[in-house]
């Protein structure tokens, strides 16, 4: 059974599907592992550390896919790669599977069996194979330490001989996995952090971590959260008190950090312009969302912009990949954690078992159709 590592080459992408840890895992079950050259190499892995872990290296894409049983991906397949993979071939990787559905038809119609990560259940049992937590979580924590670097003052309190200064008052808008970093990471730096969220359950997890919450509606929350633990699209009425409440809270806070996301949807906007400029000069905000459109008017994507007011909006892309080496490993983690339940060690090859929910509800396509019902009924 040949597993492949290819380079990934969609742009501003730093991380790999692989670690030597996992490579060493994988060897040690009996298949073999072939990584393109150079793969690791923003992750701070070089191609010696997967050669000594067992791997060989190809600079050749073509020679890494091709006959490959598996492969192991952090993005998509291009269209040139699975031009390359043959029939057949399983890919798991971060798909985008409900936004790239044209990507999705075309590695149906090439025979590939696709795995789209990003759509694991959220069940305890699968907790380990959940790349949207692992990366969120180390999104949550840079995103923190991003702020800082743009705000030009300390976050603690500081009693000097000189003078005290006050502690940064740090706003957390969206506490999944993510935002419940950032506010760790922000209390850690000795911020004062308030936070909000549509889900009522988030209010004790705030609370826990040393942070004050901020409620919006709470009788519209009651309804907020879908089986799966994401949040609903809120109504309109929603949108309009949450703008209320939040324009009269965000005027006195020196960082927001946003991060709502609603699965294959477009983010919602959280933060206006008018927001913005009633904001302090100096003050930082930070954009999570920013690759799903943002919840900050005004927020680029990949650019830290200035406002008219002197408001830092930073829109970075990738964040988790601002961390490469951990980001890569804790991926590579969450892929050999999904597979290894279905590796047969005697015959030295992988079974999938259909009828597992951590399996079923990834699938995106297999012997050329697409299969998983949120793309086939359009949900
Ligand atoms: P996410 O990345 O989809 O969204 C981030 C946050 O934004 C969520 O907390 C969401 O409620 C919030 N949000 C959405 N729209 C909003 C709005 N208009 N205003 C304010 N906030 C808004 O969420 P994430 O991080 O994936 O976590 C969702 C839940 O799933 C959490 O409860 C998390 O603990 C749980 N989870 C469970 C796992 C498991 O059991 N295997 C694994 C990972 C997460």
């Amino acid at each position: 059974m040949k597993i492949a590592i290819p380079k990934e080459h969609h742009p501003g992408e730093t991380r790999v599907a692989a670690s030597v840890e996992v490579v060493k895992k994988l060897v040690g079950f009996g298949f073999e592992i072939i990584v393109e050259k150079g793969a690791g190499s923003a992750a701070s892995t070089t191609d010696k550390h997967f050669k000594d872990a067992g791997a060989s290296i190809s600079a050749d894409v073509a020679a890494v896919l091709k006959d490959a049983d598996v492969v192991l991906k952090i993005q998509r397949p291009s269209a040139a790669e699975v031009k390359l993979m043959k029939k057949g071939a399983v890919v798991c990787a971060h798909m985008s599977a409900l936004t790239q559905k044209a990507d999705m038809e075309a590695m149906a119609k090439a025979g590939i069996t696709a795995f789209a990560m990003e759509l694991m259940p959220r069940i305890s049992r699968a907790q380990s194979m959940d790349i949207l937590s692992s990366q969120s979580n180390l999104a949550g924590y840079k995103a923190a330490l991003d702020a800082c670097n743009e705000y030009g003052s300390a976050l603690p309190m500081m009693m000097t001989a000189a003078g005290t200064i006050a502690p940064a008052k740090v706003f957390i808008m969206g506490v999944g996995v993510a935002g419940l970093q950032a506010i760790a990471t922000a209390k850690r730096m000795g911020a004062v952090v308030t936070a909000t969220d549509v889900r009522p359950a988030t209010r004790e997890q705030v609370e826990s971590l040393g942070g004050k919450f901020l409620t919006v509606d709470e009788e519209m929350e009651k309804d907020a959260e879908t089986d799966g633990g994401y949040a609903k699209q809120m109504p309109p009425e929603y949108f309009d008190k949450q703008k209320q409440v939040v324009s009269e809270h965000i005027k006195k806070q020196d960082i927001v950090i946003t991060t709502a996301l609603i699965p294959g949807r477009t983010a919602p906007i959280l933060v206006t312009k008018d927001m913005v400029s009633s904001m302090k000069t100096g003050s930082v905000l930070v954009d999570l969302a920013v690759e799903a459109g943002g919840n900050v008017e005004g927020a680029k994507l990949g650019k830290v912009v200035k406002s008219r007011n002197g408001v830092h909006i930073v829109g970075h892309a990738n964040v988790p990949g601002r961390l490469a080496k951990d980001a890569s490993q804790l991926f590579a983690k969450n892929l050999f954690n999904f597979l290894s339940p279905h590796v047969d060690e005697e015959a030295k090859t992988i079974n999938f078992d259909f009828e597992d929910e951590t399996v079923s509800g990834t699938l995106v396509c297999k012997d050329g159709a697409l299969v998983h019902p949120m793309l086939t009924q359009g949900s």
